[in-house]
């Protein structure tokens, strides 16, 4: 029959969890699997200026005609503004998600730039490998964080010096993904001439803006590479702090500095736009033009997002504290420093499989936890059972 040479691949590493810990019945089981953000009830809410938002378009939206290759031209222009500065006069492309804006970046790269490879760090995240291979993009790395669970900004600098001219260098903004060790911006500084001097093109992935060190902190790297350099590219996800996760939303933002060639990029972006997904879904971006297109919404919003950003990074220091009963606070020190959702635990493969077998705690085999999904009433209960794989 037609399909009988077709094997079987793996679920996928992140999404695959959801499902293992929904079928299982252990009542305290914990969920820092899938990057989501949770409340203290445990719940992934929908943002109350997201539901007011969505309330507006019930009522005033009038049609689901098509929107452009480029979606519609007001999110572009306040996502813009949100990632670039109020100064900025840049429009977006909207993409289905941040991993749409990825995967339109890698097409661009193999279609418009041949022979350019990607460097990204190691580690990172896995659909990023994914996404540039599938794409036909050579995919190469630059060290990040190294075997004693450290973040080595001179390996990573050594690398980068000899990484060939022209090539694509994806960066992190804020909120590492999986690691959560972010570049300080003296580190920055250093990255931005090794990419000036290289010649290299900057590929920003902006995936948890607010979730680091606030809205604009979030956005320090991205607007000194935009101001410094002739030509970037951004990715951005309204998924996590617009708490639009399955509302695919996202853009992509190209900076250059010639407005003639501008165009002629964005017309390659639609070409090949129109080549994945025609047009890109438009409900989450008109939820999140919206927003920020209206004061109030926007101030509400705001505040939502620091909301959770604070709960993260308290999550973040109650846990190291519960580790300290355990003898283990000084070992886990780095998940109050790391920033974001993730850390990079330190826990080896064996030691997250013993998790989940003896304690119903799920996490990337990496080790990354996601510290957003920490329940802060079991705190004491995670602990344990941390302590109890590390010394068992
Ligand atoms: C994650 O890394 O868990 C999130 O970015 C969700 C995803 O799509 O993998």
């Amino acid at each position: 029959m037609h399909f009988d040479a077709i094997g079987r691949v793996p679920g996928d590493p992140i999404l695959g969890l959801m499902g293992a810990y929904a079928s299982d019945p252990n009542p305290n089981k914990f969920d820092l699997g899938v990057g989501v953000y949770k409340d203290a009830q445990g719940l992934t809410p929908i943002p109350r200026s997201v539901k007011l938002a969505e309330q507006r378009l019930v009522d005033r939206q009038d049609t689901k005609i098509y929107i452009g290759g480029h979606g519609d031209a007001a999110f572009g222009k306040v996502i813009n503004e949100l990632v670039l500065g109020s100064d900025s006069k840049l429009i977006a492309t909207q993409t289905p998600g941040g991993t749409g804006a990825l995967r339109l970046s890698a097409d661009f790269i193999a279609h418009c730039l041949p022979g350019r490879g990607v460097w990204l760090s190691d580690p990172t995240w896995p659909i990023h490998e994914t996404i540039f291979a599938a794409a036909g993009v050579k995919v190469s790395h630059y060290p990040y964080v190294g075997n004693d669970n450290r973040l080595d900004v001179e390996a990573m600098l050594a690398t980068l010096n000899q990484v060939p001219e022209g090539d694509v260098v994806l960066l992190h903004a804020c909120c590492h993904n999986p690691t959560g060790f972010d570049l300080g911006h003296a580190d920055w500084q250093r990255v931005l001439d090794v990419v000036r001097s290289r010649k290299l093109l900057p590929l920003i992935d902006f995936a948890y803006q607010g979730f680091g060190d606030g809205l604009e902190q979030d956005a320090w790297a991205v607007r000194l590479f935009a101001a410094e350099l002739p030509e970037v590219l951004i990715t951005s996800s309204c998924s996590k702090n617009f708490g639009l996760y399955r509302d695919r939303t996202g853009a992509l933002i190209v900076c250059t500095q010639d407005a003639e060639k501008l165009l002629d990029v964005r017309s390659q972006l639609a070409h090949i736009a129109r080549n994945l997904w025609s047009t890109p879904p438009d409900h989450g971006a008109a939820v999140v033009a919206t927003i920020l297109g209206d004061a109030e919404l926007k101030r509400l919003w705001i505040d939502e997002v620091e909301a959770m950003r604070q709960r993260i990074a308290q999550l973040r220091a109650g846990l190291v504290e519960a580790l300290q009963p355990h003898g283990l606070a000084e070992r886990f020190a780095h998940i109050g420093v790391q920033r974001g959702m993730f850390s990079y635990t330190g826990l080896s493969p064996a030691q997250v499989q013993a998790l989940r077998e003896q304690h119903s705690v799920y996490m990337v085999s990496s080790g990354r936890a996601n510290v957003a999904g920490i329940d802060a009433t079991r705190l004491d209960l995670l602990a344990s059972a941390i302590a109890s794989v590390c010394k068992g």
